[in-house]
């Protein structure tokens, strides 16, 4: 294993594990600091491990030596809305803690360029879509408040220490690797798309859908997902424009199409065969109707266009991991 190291928190995760396979095919050396809390020992195949919690900077800071590493990706982080209204403690200390001894562990090191994880979850309940950059962010739940936190502390550090940074405000992550080396493994599992194929698979209870009564055209939410290989690529981008000397940016990713959770269900259906049981149920709290992005900085700034991010690619992508056979072929 070879190339510049770059140190990748949660790189045994979903999201930074495909970002670790996408930067080892560019020629890095992805060095993942995970704890294991909610990733895979497994997931990790392209670099070295370093098993520590990001929230202790001594440690941190000896590994980015260790490896000589000069950039770090920062994808560590609790992830699920709902555990963050129930548990709001741990979300600010592992979220805004984690990202307290990153910036620690950096500044010691004398490590400058930062790639942040954000979310679209801080911008709360816009009132227009598509989300440009310049919506105000007014989160809505811990989770999100936790993000929104962790932006202005990389700008307060930048600002103090001249951190360089790319923030990127992801939509809804989903897919898994197309080549079938890794997929979205979360226990217990929350998000959409997996449950529905676990639905559908019979490895799991009927999906509920959360309000039905939405002003959307067929009354469910509208969600604007993205193939997690895209999310991977616009890394590898946002990277590189740090590394070529670029300025510092916050950026949508997303692909501005929304796609309703009952679209989501038609279209697994389409791809594998097998319809998804449901089961309506009453809206849920703070879930806002339409969120989808106004992708075009990321594509101004970072000639990022998402390639794997249509609906059905995303569905055939993820389903062998639950199951199912995509039963019809699907471009791209
Ligand atoms: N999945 C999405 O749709 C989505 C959307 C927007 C933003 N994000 C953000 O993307 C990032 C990755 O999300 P994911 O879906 O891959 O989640 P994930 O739970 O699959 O991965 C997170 C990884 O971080 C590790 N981790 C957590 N806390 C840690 C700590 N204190 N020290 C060391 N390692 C720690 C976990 O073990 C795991 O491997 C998160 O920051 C999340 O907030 C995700």
């Amino acid at each position: 294993m070879s190339g510049d190291p770059i140190i990748v928190t949660g790189g045994a995760g979903f999201i930074g594990s495909h970002a670790c396979k996408h930067l080892a095919a560019a020629g890095f050396l992805p060095v993942t600091v995970d704890n294991l809390s909610t990733g895979h020992a497994d997931a990790v195949k392209w670099g070295p491990l370093e098993k520590l919690d990001v929230r202790d900077a001594d440690a941190l800071a000896a590994v980015i030596r260790k490896h000589g590493a000069r950039s770090v990706m920062h994808f560590a982080a609790f992830a699920v809305v709902a555990d963050s209204v129930h548990a709001p403690d741990l979300y600010y200390d592992n979220n805004v803690g984690g990202l307290a001894g990153v910036l620690a562990a950096m500044k010691a090191t004398g490590v400058d360029r930062l790639v942040f994880s954000s979310s679209c979850a801080s911008y709360g309940v816009p009132d227009t879509v598509p989300i440009d950059e310049e919506t105000p962010q007014n989160p809505i739940n811990p989770y999100g408040r936790t993000k929104f936190f962790g932006e202005h502390m990389i700008r307060d550090q930048a600002a103090a220490y001249g951190l360089r940074h790319v923030m990127l405000r992801y939509f809804n992550a989903a897919g898994a690797d197309p080549e079938g080396e890794l997929s979205e493994r979360h226990d217990p599992e929350t998000r959409l798309i997996p449950l529905a194929l676990m639905a559908a698979s019979g490895q799991g209870a009927p999906l509920k859908l959360f309000g039905t009564d939405y002003d959307t055209p067929d009354g469910t939410c509208i969600r604007d997902y993205i193939h997690v290989t895209d999310l991977a690529e616009a890394h590898l981008r946002a990277l590189n424009h740090l590394l070529g000397g670029g300025d510092d940016l916050i950026l949508n990713l997303g692909t501005g199409q929304g796609t309703s959770i009952r679209q989501v269900c038609d279209a697994i259906a389409r791809v594998t065969g097998r319809d998804v049981p449901l089961v309506e149920a009453p809206r849920r709290a703070g879930d806002p109707p339409t969120l989808v992005a106004d992708p075009s900085l990321a594509r101004k700034r970072l000639g990022f266009a998402p390639r794997l991010s249509e609906i059905d690619r995303i569905v055939r992508d993820a389903a062998p991991h639950f199951g199912l056979m995509p039963k019809t072929h699907v471009d791209g």
